[in-house]
């Protein structure tokens, strides 16, 4: 098994655990716990949380530090996808392999239980005895904006507004760069902060967020075209019957190929100048670049 297999099943474990200690700890038992449950426990890759914590261990920071980050982030990328299938968003049946949370319970019941992740990612940063006041307050403003109304919500309405329409390869790249750009931006921030990265480090580890934001993408609109309805958990074809601007759409399917190979070039030439390309951050790029899933 790789380092960056290893790192990632560990790690898996302990944020898994972490976000059912949090749901139980801080919600009534009932229906609106039973939906937040239903969604975080069917899975999905981690990808943020595990790379909040490979953040801190690129910096040699023990990764305890960054555990109600991670969680916390996983929570709000969990209520955008609940919020994101909804039949008023991408009307989308599958998620995670299961139904979507609107199609177990009902819309009202996943509308709200989105909002209660949403909220509980701050409740449970502020409440973390391992952060700092000062550290509390960064990390709260760092999280809102990314996924505020300049942030994450920011790119799920221009994705909508998108819909029907042909924008240009710079459009839709601003689209992505706030839709999920963000929230992996603030991953990768949040982990070179706690990691204690100085300030040139940082500006290279937000270059290579930047690149590794538009890899992931251009890796989810890929699939949505060539992946496999059972490996990726949700149905294939949905950004064609949404009319969804994509890069396959833009640049074809091997031009959306060589454009992320051009950014896994600028993400590993950033982790070399932030002196950090030896860490699992390098093999989860081409990990990002390749998955199948
Ligand atoms: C899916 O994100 C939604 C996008 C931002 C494109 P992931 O592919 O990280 O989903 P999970 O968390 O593994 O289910
Ligand atoms: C969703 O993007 C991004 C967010 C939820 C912020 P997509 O609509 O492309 O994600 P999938 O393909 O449904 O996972
Ligand atoms: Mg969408
Ligand atoms: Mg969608
Ligand atoms: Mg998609």
């Amino acid at each position: 098994m790789g380092s960056l297999e290893k790192f990632v099943e560990k790690n898996k474990i302990l944020i898994n655990d972490y976000l059912e200690m949090y749901i139980q700890e801080y919600t009534r038992e009932g229906r609106l716990r039973e939906a937040m449950l239903y969604s975080i426990r069917a899975g999905g890759k981690r990808l943020r949380p595990i790379l909040v914590l490979a953040g801190l261990e690129a910096f040699d920071e023990d990764i305890a530090k960054g555990i109600s980050t991670a969680c916390a982030l996983e929570m709000i990328h969990t209520y955008s996808l609940i919020h994101d299938d909804l039949p008023a968003m991408d009307d989308d049946d599958l998620r995670r392999g299961l139904p979507t949370n609107h199609k177990k319970f009902d819309e009202a019941t996943a509308i709200l239980a989105g909002d209660a992740l949403l909220t509980l990612s701050f409740q449970v940063l502020s409440d973390d005895p391992l952060l700092s006041d000062r550290e509390k307050v960064y990390l709260i403003n760092q999280l809102s904006r990314a996924s505020g109304p300049k942030g994450m919500v920011n790119g799920q309405m221009l994705d909508m507004e998108s819909e029907n329409s042909r924008i240009s390869l710079e459009e839709l790249e601003y689209v992505h760069n706030n839709k999920t750009g963000q929230l992996l931006r603030f991953a990768v921030l949040a982990g070179s902060y706690l990691g204690g990265a100085v300030e040139q480090e940082r500006t290279e580890m937000l270059k290579m967020a930047k690149a590794l934001g538009l890899i992931f993408q251009i890796q989810d609109d890929i699939l949505d075209v060539t992946g496999d309805a059972e490996a990726i958990g949700k149905p294939v074809g949905s950004d064609v019957s949404n009319k969804k601007s994509t890069y396959p759409k833009l640049l074809g399917l091997d031009g959306a190929v060589e454009q992320k190979e051009r950014y896994v070039h600028i993400a590993k030439q950033a982790l070399q100048n932030a002196a950090v390309e030896d860490s699992l951050l390098s093999e989860l790029i081409d990990y990002l670049s390749q998955r199948s899933n």
